[in-house]
Formats: structure tokens, sequence, C-alpha cells
């Protein structure tokens, strides 16, 4: 059993400083030795080394049409997409570490140059659908999913023209959602998007609701699976240091559950560990509960069991 760990210190799909400490806090902690307990041999890959995109997001605060950081978000992405490629090609278990969510936009066109028809299940309080024409804050961790889907492809800043945009929206299921936004519930209404917000968790059970997205993203159960998972799904008493708490989330228990369910299935193929910002606790204990949590995820889903 082989693993990448994938580290993607990357804070340019939003405004606050600090996610991109995510990945060294999340190691610091002990990520790879509690993978390493569960059997992986386990590799290191760093794309964005050398690159200081932090400090270009502060000094050219660049703007095109609503997009905030285009540029750095486009360049980063793609080192990210060639690694994560790479890791997959190989056919090891690939474990993406944020960074803010725009980094999926790397990681998904990456496993899915290895694997086609990979099912995707996207683990938030947010849909991050939003287009670079229609975003509000601008921001580009909220607006991932669009350009995986290859919406508004004409709007694109340059930066992004090597996304391929070929997933389709019958291979994305969201989990956790609760803040999502006008013009984002219209997409997803639009495009059919298998989407269980904190309402279906709560009306099915969260074993339900797994069961139900993963045969939407993958019926029969035979292909690989991916997880994108937004710390910020699970509740902010949980996870209190991310970017864009919404409260009303996920229980730890039901967090952990989507991972370990989905590791049973043996389909996994990639995961994401997005949006811990460590400078946004109030205090130590905030990092502790919020970086564990993100240990705990990984673990999970690369098979710990309670027994
Ligand atoms: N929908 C809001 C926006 O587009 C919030 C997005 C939050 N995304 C996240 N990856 N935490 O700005
Ligand atoms: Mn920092
Ligand atoms: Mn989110
Ligand atoms: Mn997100």
């Amino acid at each position: 059993k082989q693993a990448t760990v994938v580290l993607a210190p990357f804070s340019g799909g939003q405004g606050k400083s600090g996610v991109e400490d995510g990945p060294k806090y999340l190691m610091r902690q002990g990520l790879k030795e509690g993978i390493e307990t569960e059997g992986w041999e386990v590799e290191i890959s760093e794309p964005l080394e050398g690159c200081d995109y932090e400090k270009r997001k502060l000094s050219e605060a660049e703007v095109i049409g609503k997009a905030r950081n285009p540029t750095i978000v486009g360049e980063a992405t793609e080192k990210i997409y060639k690694a994560v490629h790479e890791a997959a090609a190989k056919e090891t278990m690939v474990v993406t570490l944020g960074g803010d969510h725009s980094i999926a936009i790397g990681t998904v066109s990456g496993v899915m140059e290895q694997y086609p028809d990979v099912g995707v299940i996207w683990v938030d309080a947010h849909a991050d659908i939003n287009t670079v024409d229609c975003t509000e804050s601008g921001n580009l961790h909220g607006c991932p999913v669009s350009f995986l889907l290859n919406m508004k492809r004409d709007c694109w800043p340059s930066p992004f023209n090597w996304v391929p945009g070929k997933l389709r929206p019958e291979k994305i299921a969201y989990i956790g959602l609760r803040d999502v936004d006008t013009e984002e519930k219209a997409i997803l209404r639009n495009l059919g998007i298998t989407a269980f917000s904190m309402y279906h968790v709560d009306r099915y059970g969260i074993n339900k609701v797994i069961e139900m997205a993963l045969e939407a993203v993958n019926p029969g159960g035979k292909g690989p699976v991916m997880v994108s998972y937004d710390v910020d799904a699970i509740d902010p008493m949980y996870v209190p240091a991310t970017g864009t708490p919404v409260r009303g989330g996920l229980t730890l228990r039901e967090g952990l559950f989507i991972v370990e369910r989905i590791a049973e299935t043996g389909n996994l193929v990639a995961l994401d560990i997005v949006e811990c910002n460590p400078d946004l606790a109030a205090h130590e204990l905030h990092v502790v509960d919020t970086v564990q949590t993100g240990c705990s995820i990984a673990r999970c889903a690369l098979g710990e069991t309670l027994l």
C-alpha cells in the first residue's frame, strides 16, 4: 500500500492569511505517522516548494473581472495538478493537504487524468460552485467546482487555460451544505447536481446520505472515488480554526463516518483536506482541535477502524 501526501500550502483562493500553514501543522501533528500506522508506505510531494504565493498575494493584489488573485491561483493549481497526476499515475493513494479549497481545481483535474470516470464526493458547508462571473466575494476558493465543470470558460482569466474542465455534473455529490449562495442554488438545480445539505443529514441520517451520494456518483460501486474534504463541513465546535465557519454542521463522528464508510468500499483513490487555518484560532486549544480533526480525517479515510 503506497500513499503520496501532496503538500499544498496555498492561500490565494481567499483573503485570510494562515491557511497556507495548514500542511505544516497537520504534518507536525503526525499525519504521516498516523497513515503509516495503517500500513501505508508514504511519499511526500511538494509541488509549491520555493514559491512564495503568500507574498505575491499581498504584493500583487490582482483582480481580473471579479476574480481575486487569478494568476497565482492558476499557477499554483497547475503545479498541484501535475503533482497529483504524477502520484495517481503511480496508482498510489493521493492525499493533498491544503491550503484553501481552490487547490481542488488541481487535485480533481489531476486525479481525473488517471481516473476519467472518478466520482467526487465534496464534503463542505459550501458548494464552491460560483462562476468567475457570478461570485460575490471574488474569492476563488468559492469557485473550484465551476472550473472543474468547465462553466463560463469564456470568462476565465488566462492562467486557467490549462484546466481540462472534464468533470460531468452527475459525477459530483455534496454532503454537509448549509451556506450556499443564491446563484449557486440555481446552478445546482439547473445542472441536477446531487446535493445533501445538513437538512438531509438530519432527515435521513449520515449512513443513508453517504449511500445515496456514492450511488449517485459511482452507480453499482465499482469505480474509483475521490473525496474533497473541506474541514468547515464539520461543526465549528470541533473545527473552529477555519476561514468561513458556519454553525449547524456535522458532528465529529458524522464527519469521520463519511470517510470511514468510503474507505470500507475500497474505492477511494484520493483525498483532499483543506481550509485548516491555525491563525484563526482564538487560542491554542482551537488549533489542536482543528488540526487533530484533519489528521483523524486522513487516518479514517485510509482505513483506521475503531475496533
Ligand atoms: N460562497 C462563498 C464565496 O463564494 C463562500 C465560499 C467558501 N468556500 C470555502 N472553500 N470555504 O465566497
Ligand atoms: Mn503564514
Ligand atoms: Mn467550506
Ligand atoms: Mn470548500
